[in-house]
């Protein structure tokens, strides 16, 4: 009754912003990610040491009272496998949580394969997808290998809304997103309450909604063709869409800082000089450089000569979540 699992973070290509269905973390569209290598949380999760609480430790911190996705996540998979036992979880990940580096996904994801198995139950790698969704929609994304579709599904009760690999990381191994760590603060909105409220009052909304299909279909057809252009700019052009909606909700969710801004204005003068870069942001300031191998010493050395770069993790296409055989504790 104890188990440990690795699990990388994605970041999104195509991004999913806003439910149609809160409870259960179903999506209004289709998203599409690559697993990073190099961006990863660790899990151990212990149902067998009659602990008379639940504790998690998250980075060598008590969880905060806020996190109760965490705590409810932990209670779904003791009732889905039919026991009371509490648990003792550690969880570590090799970068800053909870800015926009999507550590909500390889955190729940690792939570999901570690805490299921832990718990005795043996769940395929879509079921594991359809759980992982439960406790954090990217985290969906974070189970399976290289690329990866989150298919939006189109039944109540969450059955077919799914991830699965769309390619795998050995068929595009030169494809590289440099994550920029430009502040180590906390996000001021969670993605939970800043989509919640976009698809409440974005007068946009609708118009993300008609266009994020072509995004989705222009995105499979590049990375099938390993069509760097066609991948890249409509990642960006994402990107700004997604960010477009949040800027207009009323509060303003605004998760660029000047720092976020020299990047994007950087690699736009880059691209205009023949260096070909793209970026994409997330629920936070750090911005991710997508760029090709050929091209990643010159860009990371760009990147370092900014000021407001604190560091550049340089990620190739990673492999889906991992059981392991040594445990935090
Ligand atoms: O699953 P959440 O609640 O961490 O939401 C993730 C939202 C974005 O990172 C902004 C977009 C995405 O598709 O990853």
């Amino acid at each position: 009754m104890k188990a440990t699992a690795i699990a990388n973070a994605n970041i999104a290509l195509v991004k999913y912003w806003g439910k149609r269905n809160k409870e259960l973390i179903l999506p209004f569209n289709s998203s599409i990610s690559m697993t990073c290598d190099g961006l990863h949380t660790k899990t151990t999760v212990d149902f067998s040491g009659s602990y008379g609480k639940d504790t998690v430790l998250i980075n060598d911190e008590e969880l905060k009272k806020d996190e109760k996705n965490i705590m409810a996540h932990i209670e779904r998979i003791r009732q889905m496998a039919g026991i009371t036992d509490k648990a003792k979880i550690i969880s570590e990940s090799n970068f800053p949580v909870a800015a926009g580096l999507a550590s909500s996904a390889s955190g729940l994801a690792a939570l999901t394969l570690a805490a299921s198995k832990a718990a005795g139950l043996n769940l395929n790698e879509k079921e594991l997808t359809i759980l992982s969704r439960l406790g954090s929609g990217s985290a969906s994304r974070s189970i399976p290998e290289g690329f990866v579709e989150w298919h939006h599904g189109e039944k109540e009760d969450g059955s077919d809304s799914f991830a699965e690999s769309i390619a795998s990381k050995s068929h595009w191994p030169e494809f590289r997103m440099l994550a920029c760590i430009v502040s180590e603060a906390r996000k001021p909105v969670g993605s939970r309450a800043g989509m919640a409220q976009t698809v409440d009052n974005c007068p946009y909304y609708e118009g993300w909604l008609k266009t994020v299909n072509d995004d989705i279909a222009a995105v499979k057809k590049g990375i099938a063709e390993r069509n760097f252009t066609l991948v890249g700019s409509t990642a960006e052009k994402n990107t700004l869409k997604m960010h477009a909606l949040m800027m207009t909700t009323t509060p303003a969710i605004i998760y660029w800082i000047p720092q976020t801004l020299e990047i994007m204005h950087s690699v736009m003068l880059w691209r205009e000089e023949g260096l070909e870069s793209y970026f994409t942001i997330d629920g936070g300031p750090q911005v991710k450089v997508i760029c090709l191998q050929k091209d990643e010493k010159e860009i990371l050395s760009r990147l370092s000569s900014l000021d407001c770069v604190i560091r550049a993790i340089n990620c190739p296409p990673g492999g889906g979540a991992q059981l392991s055989n040594s445990h935090l504790f």
